[in-house]
């Protein structure tokens, strides 16, 4: 039968917590190869969104938290207490090793839970994101909405995601970079299936201004798109009113 489950991570919904169990150990150094050693600087760039316009965070949510990197930086940047939340233990597993190493294991804490049904009350966190998780998220409306709902007026909701790069220049070299290097460098440290995933789901991922309107529709303000690297990465940005 086909049914998903840990330990049978062949038959997991593609972009599930159990798909992400299975490549948990590998998908830092997957990361970086793909990224050509960029993430780093591109979490850095939402992590500097969050800031409000009353200066200080102190608890801030990050869905679909993985292992971990975006919340550490969010920890050591503002002092914040971090709540992350990821349906795949196994991430977290990993996430948690590396919380402990920088030290925060005191101010992170990573939990089980799902991006579209968050066990929150209205208003706890003073900013909430989430980077590289919405195009996994199959109701992206209800998970933006649970954003809106979990965070306080005036805070961020911001959300970092891949994209398809348009224009001509060197966003042609940025799409040939999609196309033809990253299934070789993805298919030295992922299934074919893992990585034909990445890619399928990054083409089909909404429009900049088609996700704008659906933050928008979620209850955000203030909403705005900025691509990097040629258009490859987006990151979105609005408020809690
Ligand atoms: C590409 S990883 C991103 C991890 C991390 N945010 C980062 O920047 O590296 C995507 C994550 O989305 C998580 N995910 C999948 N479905 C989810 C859902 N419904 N709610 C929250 N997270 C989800 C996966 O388990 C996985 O850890």
């Amino acid at each position: 039968m086909n049914t998903p489950t840990p330990s049978n991570p062949q038959v997991a919904r593609k972009g599930s917590g159990e798909m992400f169990d299975a490549i948990a150990a590998r998908y830092d150094r997957l990361n970086a190869v793909i990224s050509f050693g960029q993430h780093a600087s591109w979490r850095h760039r939402l992590v500097a969104a969050l800031r409000p316009a009353w200066g200080q965070l102190d608890e801030v949510l990050d869905l679909a938290t993985g292992t971990a990197d975006v919340a550490i930086e969010i920890a050591k940047t503002y002092r914040a207490r971090v709540v992350g939340v990821d349906p795949s233990e196994g991430m977290m597993v990993v996430g948690r090793e590396k919380v402990a190493r920088h030290g925060l294991s005191e101010q992170v804490c990573l939990i089980d839970g799902d991006a579209q049904d968050l066990p929150f009350d209205d208003q706890r966190f003073d900013a909430c994101c989430i980077a590289f998780g919405i195009r996994n998220v199959p109701d992206r409306p209800k998970a933006l909405a649970e954003m809106r709902r979990v965070t306080r007026p005036g805070g961020v909701v911001a959300v970092l995601e891949l994209a398809q790069p348009t224009g001509n220049g060197l966003a042609l070299l940025a799409r040939a970079h999609i196309k033809f290097v990253m299934p070789i460098l993805g298919g030295l440290l992922s299934s074919k299936e893992e990585y034909d995933y990445l890619r399928e789901s990054i083409a089909a991922f909404p429009k900049p201004e088609a996700f704008c309107q659906l933050m928008r529709e979620a209850g955000l303000v203030r909403v705005a798109a900025k691509p990097y690297s040629f258009g490859a990465l987006q990151l979105f940005t609005s408020r809690v009113e």
